[in-house]
Parts: structure tokens; C-alpha cells; sequence
């Protein structure tokens, strides 16, 4: 992932370090030399902006946005600019997939980029006999056509982004139409905006909490009872989260994840798209409860509509005097799965590579910048007005018997209507099928994600499980973020397989090496086309107990229940390479 620079080892304005008198001394600094030209150019794109090392993303983008590229001569000028060392700029420019950093006699890339989702739903609706369409119809010298993963648009697959214009249920004509139309800027969609948002009485429940009506106390109490849980994945129960926050001391902050890049997941672009005030109001009444400062909101580069409706919205909050100037900092990811994971997540927002820290100290102790953080997926939020409106238990009161409240399943693959379904916790995966419109024509249920790549895959055998956090664990499987993908007799699992490894392996952030060689080795094993299941247990046994984070942890899942549930069709599979016959 890490390509290494040729860097001056002591900072962009520091001479070069004496390391030993036997060497003679240099008549010029070490390392590529600053134009000055391009320090100017530089200059110029950052404008009055504070040279922050934590906006450093930021200004990468900027000059990405400007250039189409990042030019090895403007990476040096942007490390002088910034005081930075150059290898500092450059591991992180060359860490997102979504900045292409061009030497000194590269070709830069074409003036468009066609992005083609090939991650697991998109796939089983054709985006690989797409992408050789695409690639086959365009010219390179004109047109880039690249793989990427999950758009978080499953329930519209097969699709692909022209510059920042998605193109949904995507054929080869459709994408060459949208492309000569020279269109490249998002659709906004029409959704409440702040003055809607307030006449139905919104920001009511925030009022309350800052002229003092409502109490910290009460609001865990609500928060606990209602059985709000974290829907990001992890399920932690929200109240307590916020009680913990609360007790490190001032100053804290606060974090909204809006990476969804979890593969099938496509609820918290549901909401944006839809009613961000209701996620905005949750977020203020939270940083009101743990007195967080301030507001990092880390979207994905992925989703431009929601970055123009955020940055419309909190400029409007700011206009409207409901939060103060600078109160909530919207900051786009890069093109990296792996800053979902909260701590990397704020190692990006901090500027630098989305690599997730060690734990303990966990982020609620030590998080962004140092402080105590209180970090919160975008629907976790959501629901918070709502539930303090109208009382705890009209939310618990939508689950199903143990399970409390409404979860939003994201249901994609072969049913006749995916899209976000408001269905109980509890739910299983044949009613939410159901609720889909049925499986699509001349296909029979065989299988399904639970939780989308991380879940594992589980038989149609299952599919009258209750679906909540903890209730698949005795199978190898959780709901995580609640993303349904749903297989049929069509399907290959071993292709399903492949498709979700080769996605963990192209997002590992490769720092620690059962995960990074771990993917990598299972990719190959599953390749081969023979599962040779003892190896396979092995290797999961390692990246389960031996990496860092949640990715290399869960990546096993999906080849381990695999095993587990298909060893039939496995050993009957004998089919090598990328498989292409859905
Ligand atoms: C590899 C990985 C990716 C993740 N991606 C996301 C994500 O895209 N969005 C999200 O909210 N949480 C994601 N999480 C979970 C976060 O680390 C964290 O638990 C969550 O943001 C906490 O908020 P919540 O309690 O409201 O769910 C991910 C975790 C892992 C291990
Ligand atoms: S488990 Fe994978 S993604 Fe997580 S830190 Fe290790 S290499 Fe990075
Ligand atoms: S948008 Fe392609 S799999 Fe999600």
C-alpha cells in the first residue's frame, strides 16, 4: 500500500542531519528539491486557511480536486507549506485510494475517472461484465475505468461513479451516455432542509436540554431503557457510551461516523439524503450531554450529495445561530474502508493514515487530539430526538421479544425490491425478504449475509434466526451494521467468498501482519479453487487472535461459516480464479 519517497529525514525546512564528520557535506539540501513555482500554486489553493497538520486531508484534496492529480513537485510544496516532513505528506497522500500521487515522468491520470463498484452485490448483478464493457468502449487516454469498492448504493446495483456522478442499475449504454454528457457533479435529491425541519417542530428536544428541562441523567435513562444501541456495528448500548464519556474529565470532544463502508450497507445515506436534521439534532443533544466542544462529522468521500447537503446544512445551523461558527467540522474521507474503524477513523481526522491504534486507552478516554471522545454512527443519532420526544418505550416496543426497537436493514441481492427496510429488531431474514417484495423471478433463497462482508454467510436453512446483535454468535455470525445480502440458487458461495476476502484484502490498512498476510493467504487459498478447510481454520485462528482491529478479526468469517454451512457445494467447487458466473 506504502510506496517509499526519497525524503530529507529532518522536516521541510531543516538542513539535512550531520551524520558523521567522515561524511563531506552536501552543497545542496537532501531529497527532492522545492519549486518554488509550485509553492505558489500551492499558496494559492489553500488560500487563508490555517496550516493545520490535522487539515492536511483536506488540503490534499483540494489540490487533488484542482489538478486531478497530486504532483510529487506540489506534495514537497505542501510539506514546506504545511512544516511537515515530506515522507509525512506523502504516506498519507499514497494511503487513500482516492488521491493518485504522480512522480517526477508519470503519465497523469485522464481527465475522468469511471469508478466501478465490484463489491459483493454489485458483482452478482454484473459490474464485472461492466467494468470489460467500460474498459473495452472508452478511450485510456481520455478515460480511466477503475474498480472500487462498496458505493454504498447496493439496492441499485449494478453501479458506478463518472467523476462524482453516480450512475445506478448501470449498463455499458447508460454509463456512455451519462459520460458524454459531460455531466460529472452529483444529484442532490430533494430532502428537509433546516426551515422544514423546524416548523415540524424540530430542535425542540435540544432546546430543552440547553434552558435545562431535561437532565443528563434522564436522557441515559431514556437512552438505556429505549435500548438505543451503537447501529455503526459494534451494538455498544448508547447510554452507557455517553455516561462513560461524560465521566473523563473536560475537555472532550465528539465524532460522527458517516464512513459506511461496510459492503450492503446503505441506511445512514437512507437518512442523510432524506432528514439530516434529525441526525444533527441527535448529534447536538449528545455533545450538549458529554459537553463536547466541538463536532467532527468524517463523511465519506463517496457519498457527494450528503458532503453538499452536510455542508449546506451546518452552514444554515450556523446562520440560524443554532450551533456556533466552527461548532461541527465536516471532514471527507479519502476512499478507505478502514476509517470506519473508530480510532482510525480519527487518526485521519488528526491527518494522517487510517491506522487503528491499540486499545486500551479506548477513544472515550483518549480520543481525538488526546481528549476523552465520544464517538457515534450517523442512525445511532437519528433516532435520539425521537426517542426523547416520545419516551423510551415507544421505541423498545418495536422490537421483537427480547430485542428492542426499529432497526433499518439494508436489503440487497436477489429480492424484487431492495432497499432500506424500517423492520423490529428481532426481524428474520425471511420476513425481511418477504418485505422486499419476495425473491427476485426464477431464483430460490439459498443464502444470506447477516452483516454484510464481516457477518459470514449463512444458509436459507437459518433464515428464521431472530436478527440482533448477540443472537447469531453461537453460528460465527453477527448483524453488524445490518446489511442483508441475499443469495440464490444461481449463486456461487465460494465466488461469494472470494469476492468478500479479495475486498479485505485490497482494505487492510497492512499494519499488523496477521491481517495483512493473513488476507492475502486466504485470497490464494480460496483461489485455488479446492478449500483445503484445516489451513483455512488455521489461518482464521491466527488473524482472529493476533491483529489489531476488527477487520482482520471478522475478514475469517465469511470462509469459516462458509465451511461450516456449505461443505457440500464447497467440495463439489473446483472452480479457480475470479469467478464470474453468477
Ligand atoms: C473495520 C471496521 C469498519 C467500521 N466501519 C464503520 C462505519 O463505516 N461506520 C460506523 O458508524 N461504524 C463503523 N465501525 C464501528 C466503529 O468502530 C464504532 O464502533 C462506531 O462508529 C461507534 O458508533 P455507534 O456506537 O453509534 O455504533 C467499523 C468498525 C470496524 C472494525
Ligand atoms: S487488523 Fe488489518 S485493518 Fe486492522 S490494524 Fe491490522 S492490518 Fe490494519
Ligand atoms: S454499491 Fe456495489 S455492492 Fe454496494
Amino acid at each position: 500500500m506504502e510506496e517509499k519517497v526519497a525524503g530529507n529525514g529532518g522536516g521541510p525546512d531543516r538542513p539535512a542531519r550531520n551524520v558523521g564528520s567522515r561524511k563531506r557535506a552536501r552543497g545542496f539540501p537532501k531529497g527532492r528539491q522545492l519549486d518554488a513555482e509550485a509553492l505558489r500554486e500551492v499558496r494559492k489553493i489553500l488560500g487563508a486557511r490555517q496550516r493545520r497538520p490535522d487539515l492536511l486531508i483536506e488540503f490534499l484534496h483540494l489540490i487533488q480536486d484542482h489538478y486531478g492529480h497530486l504532483s510529487a513537485r506540489h506534495l514537497r510544496a505542501l510539506s514546506t507549506e504545511m512544516r511537515l516532513p515530506q515522507a509525512a505528506v506523502y504516506e498519507v497522500a499514497t494511503f487513500y485510494s482516492h488521491f493518485d500521487v504522480v512522480k517526477e515522468g508519470e503519465t497523469p491520470p485522464p481527465p475522468t475517472t469511471i469508478r466501478v463498484c465490484d463489491s459483493i452485490t454489485c458483482e452478482l448483478k454484473g459490474a464485472d461484465a461492466l467494468l470489460a464493457a467500460l474498459k473495452n468502449d472508452t478511450d485510456p487516454s481520455e478515460v480511466r475505468v477503475l474498480r472500487a469498492p462498496c458505493m454504498g448504493r447496493c439496492d441499485t446495483a449494478p453501479v458506478c461513479e463518472i467523476g462524482h456522478l453516480h450512475v445506478d442499475h448501470a449498463t455499458p449504454k447508460s454509463v456512455l451516455e451519462t459520460l458524454h454528457s459531460g455531466r460529472r457533479e452529483p444529484v442532490i435529491p430533494s430532502y428537509e432542509g433546516l426551515s422544514a425541519y423546524l416548523a415540524d417542530g424540530g430542535y425542540s428536544v435540544l432546546q430543552s436540554c440547553r434552558a435545562g428541562r431535561i437532565s443528563f441523567e434522564s436522557i441515559v435513562n431514556d437512552l438505556t431503557e429505549a435500548g438505543l444501541r451503537g447501529l455503526g456495528g459494534a451494538g455498544f448500548p448508547t447510554g452507557r457510551k455517553w455516561n462513560i464519556v461524560r465521566g473523563y474529565p473536560a475537555p472532550r470532544l465528539m465524532t460522527i461516523n458517516g464512513d459506511e463502508g461496510e459492503p450492503g450497507t446503505f441506511k445512514d445515506r437512507y437518512y442523510l439524503e432524506r432528514e439530516p436534521h434529525r441526525m444533527f439534532e441527535g448529534a447536538l443533544i449528545a455533545a450538549w450531554a458529554v459537553e463536547a466542544e466541538t463536532i467532527y462529522l468524517y463523511m465519506r468521500d463517496e457519498y457527494p450529495a450528503v458532503l453538499h447537503i452536510l455542508a449546506h446544512e451546518i452552514a444554515a445551523l450556523e446562520s440560524a445561530g443554532i450551533i456556533s461558527k466552527g461548532q461541527i467540522e465536516l471532514r471527507r474521507g479519502a476512499g478507505a474502508y478502514i476509517c470506519g474503524e473508530e480510532s482510525a477513523m480519527i487518526e485521519s481526522i488528526e491527518g494522517r493514515r487510517g491506522y487503528p491504534r491499540n486499545r486500551p486507552p479506548y477513544i472515550a478516554e483518549v480520543g481525538l487530539f488526546g481528549k476523552p471522545t465520544l464517538n457515534q454512527n450517523v442512525e445511532t443519532l437519528h433516532w435520539v430526538p425521537e426517542i426523547l420526544a416520545k419516551g423510551p418505550k415507544w421505541f423498545a416496543e418495536q422490537g421483537v421479544g427480547e430485542a428492542k426497537g426499529p432497526r433499518s436493514w439494508s436489503v440487497s441481492g436477489r429480492v424484487k425490491k431492495p432497499g432500506v427496510i424500517l423492520a423490529p429488531a428481532g426481524v428474520t431474514a425471511r420476513e425481511l425478504i418477504e418485505r422486499s417484495g419476495g425473491m427476485e423471478e426464477g431464483h430460490i433463497f439459498k443464502a444470506y449475509l447477516p452483516g454484510g462482508a464481516s457477518g459470514g454467510i449463512l444458509p436459507a436453512s437459518l433464515a428464521d434466526l431472530p436478527l440482533d446483535f448477540g443472537t447469531l454468535d453461537k453460528y460465527g455470525s453477527f448483524v453488524g451494521s445490518h446489511a442483508i445480502v441475499i443469495f440464490s440458487h444461481r449463486d456461487n458461495i465460494s465466488a461469494v467468498v472470494l469476492n468478500l476476502l479479495r475486498f479485505f484484502k485490497d482494505e487492510s490498512c497492512g499494519q499488523c501482519t496477521p491481517c495483512r498476510v493473513g488476507c492475502d493467504k486466504a485470497v490464494a487459498l480460496l483461489e485455488r479453487g479446492k478449500w483445503d478447510g484445516e489451513l483455512l481454520d488455521e489461518l482464521a485462528q491466527t488473524m482472529r487472535d493476533a491483529s489489531i482491529c476488527g477487520l482482520g478479526q471478522a475478514a475469517p468469517n465469511a470462509f469459516i461459516t462458509a465451511l461450516e454451512h456449505f461443505s457440500d457445494e464447497l467440495a463439489r467447487t473446483e472452480v479457480a480464479g475470479r469467478p464470474d458466473r453468477y
